[in-house]
């Protein structure tokens, strides 16, 4: 039924009037706090926010688009929780950084506890207990200690190269054991198995639920409705309980079995020559106060936990971008083959002696990182008060996302962004630019990633070691035709491309004593 007239010129009336109220009140509100304006963003609905305007799968995207209205700078509310985007590398600098006082705080993620991750300082907040963990984690992986893991590294990248030539196929399994057999020698002096080795399959599972869960756009759900941690198994909506059930239980056993096992070579005494970062602290921990040993070992075991996990994902993901971007550019491929063979010559295979004189080779690791950020937000920081930036009001509790993607696809900066160009970071010598993504694709201030030596040796020597020894092309099928793909990319807080088909075989040199040689290195 139409409405009479004058109801209609009721409504007509009420509408602006009540607006103007409305926006009065809060003008009214904001000048009796005499507070600055938030910094610029898209308008919230009540209750839900910017919720709906957001990609929740790959919210870097949503956050980049914005940019181009709004700037560097955004305000936008998730459901109830406040947050910024930080669009370029100047203000994430400024404020996650200089101001790294106020934000070194990490915003409640209510996947946390029920998935069993609150072992991690990754995502704990900004205090004590973070400081324990974060020095133990250090003392292992800061540039001087991490400098003793090097001729590991480039062994393990050896075998890797073995793997991938006897079985290209799986070549991500053999990205994923060559990651973790890195962080577990260097944590426990674990040494996996080149395929289906159980620890291993342990993270992975444990990861494979982790990941997905553990971003501010989607811990929200479970913050709004807590409830559904309580429904019985049989109830539509239940999955998530469950999830969480098994995410601890895997949580459990990844933590528990490898310490336990050093715990016990240790009583047993036979870790005296050990320089793993358990092995290290439990000598360390014999001559603390008794008083002290348990938080000690607490932080120490979850210490350990967290360097494998956050190892694990990453190194892999970023050899990942790295095979594909050889699949997709045989130019460039061919052009560090020449740069190695010239430096290194057809026999040997390069060490960390030779990186100096291999540019192009870091060139590519340097776009690598750039072209496909596999921490597209980082880890969100929040402020532990509130905070005043270039006359915006930033409010306490606001979660602070510094988007690395955005950073990485600035035109100006990187102009044809989305073209993977190794040569923009070299000068007309020929020599290494001083723009170098690892300043904003590890974080930023008191919170940036604590294991990026470790990881860049570790990337730097599989990925020196694959060119030298391989050729990675598209695949082909029975009639000889190339197999062409879009790439796809797994979702959540860290990204990698799935799997697609490529062949890879030894190059032509690497011949079969070549080979005898590198296994009897192993
Ligand atoms: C290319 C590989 C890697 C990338 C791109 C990466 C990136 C990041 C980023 C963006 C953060 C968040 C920093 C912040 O909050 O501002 C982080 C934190 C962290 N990363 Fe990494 N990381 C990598 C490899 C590693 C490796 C190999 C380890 C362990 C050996 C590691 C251990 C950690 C830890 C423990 C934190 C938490 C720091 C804290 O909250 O205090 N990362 N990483």
């Amino acid at each position: 039924m139409v409405p009479p007239v004058d109801v209609r010129l009721a409504i007509l009336t009420v509408l602006p009037v009540s607006f103007f109220v409305i926006t009065a009140l809060k003008k009214f509100i904001e000048k009796k706090q005499n507070r600055p304006s938030l910094p610029p963003g898209p308008p919230p609905l009540p209750l839900l926010g910017n919720i709906l305007n957001i990609n929740t799968k790959e919210p870097w995207l949503t956050y980049t688009e914005w940019r181009a209205v709004y700037g560097d700078l955004i305000f936008a509310r998730i459901l109830d929780q406040e947050a910024i985007i930080i669009n370029s590398q100047h203000v994430a600098e400024a404020l996650m950084d200089k101001r790294s006082r106020i934000y070194s705080d990490r915003p409640y993620l209510a996947t946390l506890a029920p998935y069993g991750w609150t072992f991690s300082f990754v995502f704990m907040g900004y205090g004590d207990e973070w400081r324990l963990n974060r020095r133990l984690f250090h003392q292992t992986f800061r540039p001087d200690s991490s400098l003793k893991f090097r001729p590991m590294q480039i062994r393990r990248a050896r075998e890797m190269i073995l793997n991938l030539i006897d079985d290209p196929e799986h070549y991500h399994s053999h990205f994923a054991t060559f990651s973790s057999s890195v962080v577990m020698s260097a944590v426990y002096d674990y040494q996996p198995s080149a395929r289906g080795d159980p620890r291993v399959r342990v993270l992975e599972n444990v990861l494979d639920l982790g990941l997905r869960v553990m971003t501010p756009e989607r811990a929200v759900i479970l913050k709004i409705f807590p409830f559904l941690l309580k429904l019985p198994d049989w109830c539509w909506g239940s999955s998530m309980k469950c999830d969480a059930q098994v995410s601890t239980n895997r949580i459990n056993e990844m933590m528990d079995v490898p310490f336990r096992s050093a715990s016990q070579d240790m009583a047993e005494n036979s870790l005296p020559g050990q320089s793993s970062m358990v092995a290290e602290n439990l000598r360390r921990m014999e001559k603390r106060d008794e008083a002290f040993k348990p938080t000690f070992e607490t932080a120490l075991k979850n210490s350990a936990a967290t360097a494998v996990v956050a190892a694990y994902e990453t190194t892999s993901s970023v050899i990942m971008v790295f095979l594909l971007a050889m699949v997709f550019h045989p130019d460039v491929q061919k052009r560090a083959q020449a740069e190695i063979d010239s430096v290194m010559g057809k026999d040997q295979l390069p060490t960390f002696e030779d990186r100096a004189s291999l540019p192009y080779v870091d060139a590519i690791l340097r776009e690598v990182l750039r072209w496909e950020p596999i921490l597209p937000l980082g880890v969100a920081h929040r402020t532990s008060s509130e905070d005043l930036y270039d006359g915006y009001f930033i409010p306490k509790g606001t979660a602070v996302m510094s988007n690395t993607w955005a950073i990485a696809r600035d035109e100006k900066r990187y102009p044809d962004p989305c073209h993977f160009m190794p040569e923009r970071f070299l000068d007309i010598n020929g020599k290494l630019t001083d723009d170098d993504p690892a300043q904003y694709v590890f974080g930023l201030g008191r919170r940036i990633c604590p294991g990026r030596y470790v990881a860049d040796a570790s990337i730097w020597s599989g990925v020196v070691t694959m060119l030298a020894t391989l050729d990675i092309s598209f695949a082909k099928d029975d009639q000889g035709k190339v197999i062409k793909f879009t790439p796809k990319f797994t979702t959540g807080i860290a990204r990698r491309p799935d799997n697609f088909p490529c062949r890879i075989l030894a190059r032509s040199h690497v011949h079969s004593e070549f080979v005898d040689v590198l296994r009897s290195t192993e």
